[in-house]
C-alpha cells in the first residue's frame, strides 16, 4: 500500500489528538504540590467533614478510619450524627433532595483522587476554578457546566487573606482526599527508603565478597 501524504497526515493526526487533548487539560490545572504530612490530611479531612459531606459522601471511609490520621474518638463523634464508628461517611442531604437541587447526585469522594488524572491537583484547581462574569454568573473554567455550586465562595472573594485561607482549604481537602483514595501511599512511600538502603548495602555487601573471592583465586 503506498501512502500517500494526506494519509500520513490524518494517521498522525490521529495517533496524536489524545496526547494533545491531555496536554491541554493538564495546562489548566494550577501547579502545586499536594502535601502528605499528617497535619495538612487531618486539616483536610476537617473541611470535607464541615463542608464537602453537606453534598458528598464518603462511603468507602469509615469514621474510624479517621483514627489512622489523628482524630481521637471524642473528635470523631460531633460527626456521626447517629451512625457506627464502623459506617462509611455519609453526606448530610439524602438523594432525593440532591436529585431536587442539582438534578443528580453529587459523586462519592472517596476514590475520586484516583478517578480523575491528577486527582488532587485536579480537586484543588476545580474548587479553585469559579469567576465572577460580567453579568455576575459564576463560572467554573476547568469545568464550565459543572453544577457543584462555589463552595468555597473564592469567585467572589476580594479580602486576600480570605483567599489565601480558601486556598489553604483546597489544598488540604486535596491531600486529605488524595490520603481517603490511597490510605497506605504514606507506608509505601517509607517503606520504599528502607528498601533501597538495603539494596545499596547488600549491593555493597556482594562487591566486598567478590573482591575478596577474587583476591585468593589471583
Ligand atoms: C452544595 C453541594 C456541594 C458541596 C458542599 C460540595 N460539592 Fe462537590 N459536587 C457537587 C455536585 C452537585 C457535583 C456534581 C457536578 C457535576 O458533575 O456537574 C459535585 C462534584 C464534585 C467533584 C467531581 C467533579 C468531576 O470531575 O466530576 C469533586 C472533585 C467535588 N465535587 C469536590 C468537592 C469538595 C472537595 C467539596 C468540599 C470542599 C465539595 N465538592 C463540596 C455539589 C457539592
Amino acid at each position: 500500500m503506498k501512502l500517500t501524504n494526506a494519509t500520513l497526515i490524518l494517521l498522525l493526526t490521529f495517533l496524536l489528538a489524545p496526547t494533545q487533548l491531555l496536554a491541554s487539560e493538564q495546562q489548566a490545572l494550577r501547579d502545586v504540590e499536594i502535601g502528605h504530612q499528617p497535619e495538612e490530611i487531618k486539616r483536610g479531612a476537617l473541611v470535607a467533614l464541615n463542608l464537602c459531606v453537606l453534598c458528598h459522601s464518603l462511603k468507602y471511609v469509615k469514621y474510624h478510619n479517621l483514627q489512622e490520621i489523628g482524630f481521637l474518638p471524642n473528635e470523631i463523634e460531633p460527626f456521626l450524627r447517629g451512625r457506627e464508628m464502623s459506617q462509611g461517611i455519609l453526606s448530610s442531604t439524602t438523594h432525593e433532595s440532591a436529585n431536587d437541587l442539582f438534578g443528580m447526585v453529587p459523586p462519592d469522594l472517596s476514590l475520586m483522587a484516583k478517578a480523575r488524572q491528577n486527582g488532587p491537583r485536579y480537586i484543588y484547581s476545580l474548587l479553585l476554578a469559579y469567576h465572577e462574569q460580567e453579568n455576575s454568573a459564576i463560572e467554573n473554567t476547568l469545568f464550565p457546566d459543572v453544577k457543584m455550586p462555589d463552595v468555597l465562595g473564592y469567585s467572589v472573594e476580594e479580602d486576600e487573606t480570605m483567599r489565601l485561607e480558601m486556598e489553604q482549604m483546597a489544598l488540604d481537602v486535596s491531600a486529605f482526599l488524595a490520603w481517603a483514595a490511597d490510605p497506605r501511599a504514606e507506608e509505601r512511600r517509607s517503606m520504599g527508603k528502607y528498601v533501597i538502603a538495603y539494596l545499596v548495602i547488600l549491593t555493597l555487601m556482594l562487591y566486598l565478597v567478590k573482591r575478596k573471592t577474587w583476591a585468593r583465586l589471583g
